[in-house]
């Protein structure tokens, strides 16, 4: 027996009979399972309860919200398992450089994650689409790993995000924008940072990207592969404060409304194809690094209007065709530090002048057309380069300004009033306070400081900032160091950084675990000239000697295991061993339950894989026979052309609706699939949700919550004896409505349901509607475009007659129906009856001038016209323009929702509020009144009127 199976064993039979812990059993399984792949978990992961002693794990009200795990050596991939923390709020991996493999779709299941973070760890393959189901996500850095394939368009669902760094990884393809009802990170309003560079992004920048709308400060898509022209809606996005653009092949002119942006302080051109002449920046009152060398602009003048860039720090400007001479009042620019113009055709005198900018430190013509220099003495503080200029050509012609050797800037943070002595052990480090101890190190990495930072003020404020940052935070931090700043070839500044610890010698777990995501979080801020930054953490290793109070733990269980295998106690091991086995067997039974439910019958390794099951279950026939007490008659709740539909009471009391497929209607294995898995990954309460399926015994049976008040159909034609008034009427579009919108615009990927109709809306015990039957849903994907060409389906009456004729169908097909439901509502007729159509009467008879339009004829009388029909006239005008003959005249549903919203609040009522008031709403009517509209039988369905989901027959 291996030592991890042993302590497995022991923590069962911890878990189980000797000190049970608070932790949610779930969450503890969980955890469990997640250190069977992860090797170099914490030691303290052996105490029955997570909640209590396990480092970096935090909880609320005994369910984990919390996991932090920063730079301890984890390795392994991360489980799928992941998923089932529901309660995680934050999670924190980062630094762990031996963490692979790809990111679970799993992951999309943690609907409380607020910050995911896993900064320089080395998972590869995409990013799951299922993060764009983290409705609540703040914070999201996978910067520093290997990931590949496209940015999802599904991460413009997460409308609450605010940082996005998706930075030095190799994705490829085009930055996702919207796109019809595809989302894109267009609709990030909140974001402010897009950290992109350093991948293998292409094409061009989409213009959608940059609007008024956008909160964006810092937007870094430097060194990938995009072409084209710099979209002209750069410029409205007034917020940008740092805007890296270069190392790509952009081309064309740069904008001319880019000096809009007059909060703009980085600048980064530089290395692209731009063309056309040097773009005009005046007003750009606050720019700061200004670099746009390496482009082929026109030959032009060094521009006088240089000289007005007040806050200008650093000018790059090197091969960009720039000639005749730099205007000496350029140099008295008050901040300016840095000025690089090599390769150009600068010619004349060079003439720094008297009033020159005290922070003035270098100025690089190296290969220019200079021939003379007005202080040939030199410049106090200032470095002139002139090299391979005809000024350092003459003979005899010395002067140290045709050297080039540049003085990189040094720094290193000095002993604090001590002398630091040698340390006993080598890999301990005097702080700067001469303390030897093991610091946690890393490398600070600034992507786009506002100046060269070559001067040592700007580091020692950087250590005053992370001091008080540690302190505010009471972390137990003695001293910091920094040292080496560098500058890489893509102009990032690196530093290392070492954090050495208080009060003993190493940091313990939950030291190294907080200041990583202090760091790995942002909630450091570094000052606000190193512009963005991210740290990149080694891992730490050095969490004290053998003895003290952490490994006693893991020595305790040696000591029982040595005494177990020793022989005295064989019953107790016995016993381990049964209760190892058992949950080994629990484990098992889950695995297949929740991974693979369709391993039982997916033997033949088709190449469609595992399907994707977010909560449905997998049941056994036997198991639904129970619940249906043998598909009784009394349980037969309805039947169509598919099969059968059943109630059925699951062993927890829920009852379901249990649809059955006969054997001539089933649909291919494929397709059965394809179908509960696209059923099982939209939840919306607007929607009725899958419980479950069976495939067993050459069945195909969909098992779905139960509705209690049956079809709209039902309740209109007064079948159900249930009365809907005018404000219900408005409440049950308005359900279907939000149902549809998010079907079509936050579904990933979104989802047409092509056969919205009375009898596929359900009505739950408050009336609120519920849209049933995917059958027939189309998936927007495979298509990649707007349209999906499919044989026609539907029911006559609700078809869109565009799709009808040319068989594209889009999500404003769906419009049109839900256009005709609306006539419904209003009528309780049927859309098709006896060769009249609905839609067609109601344009006929519309007559805007009249009261209530005109149709008092067709209002179902049942409404209660006694009472004000509020917002009537709203809503017709609303139906018309979902029945326009023409898709792109259609709204999409997301503003139907909010015109029927916008109708529901200037009638008085709140249009969240879901309670029914019974006795106003609806009330019980004599069952069948025979005069009904819809009680005459001519139905013109193509489809059987069903009111479950029902496999499309074949
Ligand atoms: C400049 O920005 C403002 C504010 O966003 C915007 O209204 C205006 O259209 C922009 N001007 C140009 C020329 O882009
Ligand atoms: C510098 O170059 C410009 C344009 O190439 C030219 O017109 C001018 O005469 C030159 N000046 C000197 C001093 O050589
Ligand atoms: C560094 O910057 C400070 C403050 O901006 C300034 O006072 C000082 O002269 C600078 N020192 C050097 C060596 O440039
Ligand atoms: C870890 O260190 C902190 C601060 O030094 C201390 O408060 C805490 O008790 C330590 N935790 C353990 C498990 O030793
Ligand atoms: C992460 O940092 C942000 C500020 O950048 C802060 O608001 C948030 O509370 C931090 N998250 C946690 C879990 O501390």
């Amino acid at each position: 027996m291996s030592e991890t199976m042993l302590l497995v064993l022991l923590l069962a039979f911890n878990y189980l009979f000797i000190a049970k812990g608070e932790t949610a059993d779930g969450d503890f399984t969980t955890l469990l399972s997640l250190m069977d792949t992860w090797k170099n978990t914490p030691p303290s992961w052996v105490g029955a309860d997570p909640c209590d002693d396990w480092d970096g794990i935090k909880c609320k009200n005994s369910r984990v919200t919390s996991i932090t795990l920063a730079s301890t050596g984890l390795a392994g991939e991360l489980s799928g398992d992941i998923g089932s923390l529901s309660e995680l709020e934050t999670l924190d991996l980062s630094y762990n450089k031996d963490l692979t493999g790809p990111l679970p779709q799993s992951i999309g299941d943690l609907k409380k994650l607020s910050t995911l973070i896993l900064v320089g760890c080395s998972f590869n393959g995409p990013i799951p689409e299922s993060i764009g189901y983290l409705q609540e996500l703040l914070f999201l850095s996978l910067n520093s790993n290997s990931f590949s394939g496209q940015i999802p368009h599904s991460l413009g669902n997460l409308s609450k995000l605010y940082w996005l760094d998706l930075a030095e990884n190799q994705l490829e393809g085009p930055i996702p924008v919207s796109s019809g009802s595809i989302s894109g990170l267009d609709k990030l309003h909140h974001a402010k940072h897009f950290h992109l560079g350093k991948n293998n992004l292409s094409g061009s920048i989409p213009p959608q990207l940059f609007s008024s709308e956008m909160a964006l400060i810092h937007v870094l898509l430097e060194r990938n592969q995009l072409n084209g022209n710099i979209p002209p809606t750069l410029g409205l996005a007034q917020g940008l404060e740092v805007v890296r653009l270069d190392s790509n092949s952009l081309s064309g002119p740069v904008p001319s409304n880019i000096n809009n942006l007059t909060n703009l302080q980085d600048l980064y051109l530089s290395n692209n194809k731009l063309l056309g002449s040097l773009p005009n920046l005046i007003g750009m009152n606050a720019l700061s690094y200004l670099d746009m060398s390496n482009n082929s602009f026109k030959p032009l003048d060094f521009p006088v209007w240089f000289s007005t860039l007040k806050s200008l720090t650093t000018l790059k400007m090197e091969k960009t065709q720039l000639q005749g001479q730099v205007p000496t009042s350029f140099f008295s620019l008050a901040n300016l530090q840095t000025v690089v113009l090599k390769d150009n055709k600068i010619n004349g005198t060079l003439d720094i002048g008297s009033t020159y900018s005290n922070q003035l430190r270098l100025v690089d013509l190296e290969t220019n057309s200079v021939d003379s220099l007005k202080q040939t003495d030199g410049v106090p503080n200032v470095k002139i380069i002139l090299k391979d200029n005809p000024i350092c050509q003459e003979i005899g012609e010395v002067g140290s300004y045709c050297s080039t050797s540049q003085s990189n800037v040094s720094y290193t943070t000095p002993p604090n009033n001590c002398q630091p002595g040698t340390c006993s052990s080598e890999e301990q480090i005097p702080s700067p306070n001469c303390i030897c101890a093991y610091p946690y190190t890393g490398t600070l990495v600034f992507r786009s400081p506002f100046s060269d930072l070559d001067n040592r003020t700007y580091y020692v404020t950087l250590e005053e900032y992370l001091m008080q940052s540690f302190r505010s935070h009471s972390l137990p931090v003695d001293s910091v160091l920094l040292s080496h700043p560098t500058k890489d070839s893509n102009q990032y500044l690196e530093l290392s950084l070492q954090v050495f610890p208080s009060g003993q010698d190493h940091f313990n777990r939950t030291g190294t675990f907080s200041i990583g995501f202090l760091l790995s979080n942002q909630t450091f801020k570094p000052p606000k000239v190193f512009g963005p930054f991210y740290f990149n953490a080694d891992k730490y290793e050095h969490f004290g000697n053998p003895g003290s109070s952490e490994s006693s733990k893991s020595s305790n269980i040696r000591i029982l295991i040595g005494a177990a295998v020793g022989g005295s106690v064989l019953l107790l091991l016995s016993l381990l061993a049964g209760v190892y086995a058992f949950r080994q067997k629990r484990r098992a039974e889950k695995a297949i339950g929740q991974s693979n439910p369709f391993r039982r019958w997916d033997t033949t390794k088709s190449s469609t894989g595992i399907p994707q099951l977010k909560e449905a279950k997998m049941f056994s026939f036997e198991e639904l026979k129970k619940y249906t007490k043998n598909f009784s008659q009394a349980n037969d709740i309805g039947s169509g052309g598919f099969g059968k539909v059943y109630k059925g009471t699951l062993p927890n009391g829920q009852l379901v609706a249990i649809k059955r497929a006969q054997k001539e209607s089933m649909q291919g294995k494929i397709e059965f699939k394809a179908e509960i898995e696209l059923l099982s990954r939209v939840h919306h309460k607007n929607l009725v949700s899958l419980v479950g399926f069976c495939f067993d015994q050459g069945e195909q049976i969909l098992v779905y919550e139960y509705i209690p008040n049956g079809t709209l159909k039902d309740t209109l034609s007064g079948k159900s004896g249930i009365r809907l008034d005018w404000i219900r009427r408005l409440k049950v579009a308005l359900g279907t409505a939000r149902g549809l919108a998010y079907l079509h615009e936050l579904a990933n990927p979104p989802i047409i349901h092509r056969d919205i109709k009375s009898n596929n809306i359900l009505l739950d015990q408050s009336l609120n509607a519920k849209v049933a039957d995917f059958g027939l849903s189309k998936c927007m994907v495979d298509c990649e475009k707007d349209h999906v060409t499919t044989q026609v389906k539907g029911t006559m009456g609700y078809l869109d007659p565009e799709y009808y004729m040319s068989q594209q169908l889009t999500e404003k097909s769906d419009v049109y129906s839900f256009g005709v439901l609306m006539l419904e509502l209003i009528s309780a007729r049927r859309p098709l009856e006896r060769g009249r159509y609905i839609v067609k009467q109601v344009k006929n008879a519309l007559d805007k001038t009249k009261g209530l339009y005109g149709l008092h004829e067709i209002i179902d009388p049942s409404i209660g016209l006694e009472s004000t029909l509020s917002g009537f006239d709203k809503f017709v005008d609303l139906t018309m323009k979902c029945v326009e003959e023409c898709g792109e005249d259609r709204p999409k549903m997301s503003d139907v929702v909010r015109e029927i919203e916008n109708i529901l609040k200037s009638a008085g009522t709140n249009p969240s509020d879901e309670s029914p008031s019974i006795s106003s709403s609806y009330e019980e009517v004599s069952r069948g009144s025979s005069s009904h509209p819809y009680n005459s039988n001519d139905s013109f369905d193509l489809s059987a009127g069903f009111p479950y989901p029902k496999v499309d027959p074949k």
